[in-house]
């Protein structure tokens, strides 16, 4: 059963995806990484981020010493492979627009893995919201403010929920703190996966 938590303006829907579609899922993305193989970028400030990272669609979002950006290739060079249909009905069925996102960023959480608070802000128009997809282990997701600092409030992200990132809550700095490994069976070598869905242009 889907419930629905709205927190701090982000609309989380639990358990969106049943079973069957995640696997489902699981296998379309692996056609993904088969063709852009995740890899690790460099913050701009020279650091190694923690999370592995690729991209689907137009666009992929890329970071190192020249900053955040999005990139029309994969660092290896060939163009990013299109966005899977599953992920696509997703974003249609939860946000409602005819317009399509030009990327779907794929994240990697290894063990230990994290993700600091952060806004995102490479994009043209705030106005489209930002669907995130989690698969896997449980990820524990905070939610800040929409300036730097103040309170916050955390909420696992468990295997099967999609977050709307829309409205007031667009550019609210939201990251990751901490995965359980181990605690879902999805990915075989466990982890966790995060799609979130962009409009770029
Ligand atoms: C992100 O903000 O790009 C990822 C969020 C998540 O992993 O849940
Ligand atoms: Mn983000």
């Amino acid at each position: 059963m889907v419930t629905c938590i709205t927190l701090r303006g982000f609309d989380i829907r639990k358990s969106y995806l049943d079973p069957t579609a995640q696997r489902d899922l699981v296998a379309a993305l692996r056609g993904v990484l088969k063709a852009a193989p995740l890899f690790a970028p460099t913050t701009r400030f020279g650091k190694q981020m923690s999370v592995r990272m690729t991209s689907a669609g137009k666009y992929g979002w890329y970071s190192d010493a020249r900053g955040y950006r999005y990139e029309p290739r994969h660092p290896d060079g060939p163009p990013w492979p299109p966005i899977p249909d599953e992920v696509l009905s997703i974003w249609r069925d939860t946000t409602g627009l005819a317009r399509d996102p030009d990327c779907c960023l794929i994240n990697y959480y290894g063990e230990g893995a994290r993700m600091g608070l952060h806004q995102d802000r490479d994009e043209a128009d705030f106005t489209y919201p930002v669907l995130s997809v989690s698969l896997g282990d449980d990820g524990l997701f905070r939610i800040g403010n929409e300036t730097r600092g103040g309170k916050t409030e955390s909420i696992w992200l468990e295997s099967g929920d999609v977050v709307v990132m829309g409205g007031a809550a667009r550019l609210t700095h939201h990251g990751v703190d901490r995965i359980r490994f181990g605690s879902s069976r999805l990915l075989p070598k466990g982890g966790r996966i995060n799609l979130t869905c962009r409009v770029v242009d």
